[in-house]
């Protein structure tokens, strides 16, 4: 069903590793509507991963930047500039990682080193892939740029741990910084709220099946998957959504507005009686 909304459009997709990326999926449907692509990632992930496939796939560049230097991001918008021989229309931000999350370390118990670490990698690139194009004006006017986040960021899920504070942090920078753009350029900046994904990132979140079933069954439409994620993305860096910003927008088949669904009360009510 691909309607070219992204034609003329340039952007930049942080995050592809492998087939499985909710970045991946972004970058396939956003070439499919016709944008054209230049994808990053930190370079151990690219030695790591499947990165140059997807770059025949969709027809695009492949330059390095670690999301959490300015020097690396610099060097990525400029190349860009340089390879699309324009400023550029959107930028996906699509990483997180917590060492203590894959470390299994508990939220009342977290090395403040990996705090540290995860937050710069997780919320705080977020604010320089943002302030690197603004400072050397490398966007065109009302283009749009999307994090990923959880609801983690609002609800407790006890296992989540820091990744809980610094997706709260990438969903205020979105706003913060989204006045600021929106006030310099008209450009845009929201996050998107996704449901778990069975992704390299999301499953080594301890629990992960766990979470993804319950909110399988509380959501009455389901979970969200990546591709679906990957459609939603691509409308947010069309002219059709020019008006949005500065939102925390769920994607989520309904999760978040939820509170308890029969689904979820009947596998609880048969573990209960099944205990007793
Ligand atoms: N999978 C889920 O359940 C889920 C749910 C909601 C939100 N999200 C968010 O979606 C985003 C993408 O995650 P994913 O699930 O596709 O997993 P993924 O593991 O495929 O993607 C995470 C990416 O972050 C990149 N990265 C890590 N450190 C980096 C750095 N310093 N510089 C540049 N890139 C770096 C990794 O190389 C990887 O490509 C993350 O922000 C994640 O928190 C995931």
């Amino acid at each position: 069903m691909e309607n070219n909304i992204l034609k003329g459009k340039k952007g930049i997709v942080f995050g592809a590793l492998d087939k499985k990326s909710i970045a991946w999926k972004v970058a396939v449907n956003a070439y499919k509507e016709g944008a054209e692509i230049v994808l990053t990632n930190a370079p151990i992930a690219l030695r790591m991963g499947t990165i140059n496939d997807l770059a025949k796939q969709t027809n695009s560049i492949v330059i390095p930047a670690d999301a959490t230097s300015m020097e690396d991001l610099n060097n990525l918008y400029n190349k860009s500039m340089d390879y699309f021989g324009s400023k550029f229309d959107f930028i996906l931000h699509s990483i997180g990682m917590s060492v203590n999350v894959r470390k299994g370390k508990q939220y009342y118990d977290m090395n403040y080193d990996w705090t540290q670490k995860g937050m710069d990698v997780s919320a705080m690139s977020f604010h320089k892939t943002i302030k690197a194009a603004f400072d050397i004006d490398a966007l065109n006017e009302y283009a749009s740029i999307i994090a990923l986040s959880y609801v983690a960021a609002q609800r407790v899920f006890h296992s989540y741990n820091d990744m809980a504070d610094n997706k709260a942090l990438l969903e205020s920078i979105a706003r913060s910084f989204g006045y600021h753009y929106g006030l310099k350029k008209n450009v845009r900046v929201n996050t998107v709220s996704q449901s778990p994904t069975i992704t390299t990132a999301g499953s080594g979140v301890d629990g992960f099946d766990g979470f993804y079933k319950f909110a399988d069954d509380l959501s009455p439409l389901g979970n969200a998957s990546a591709e679906d994620c990957a459609k939603y993305c691509v409308t947010l860096f069309s002219d059709y959504t020019k008006m949005v910003t500065m939102q925390n927008l769920f994607h989520d088949g309904g999760f978040s507005s939820m509170g308890m669904s029969q689904q979820v009360m009947d596998n609880y009510m048969k573990s209960v009686k099944g205990n007793k």
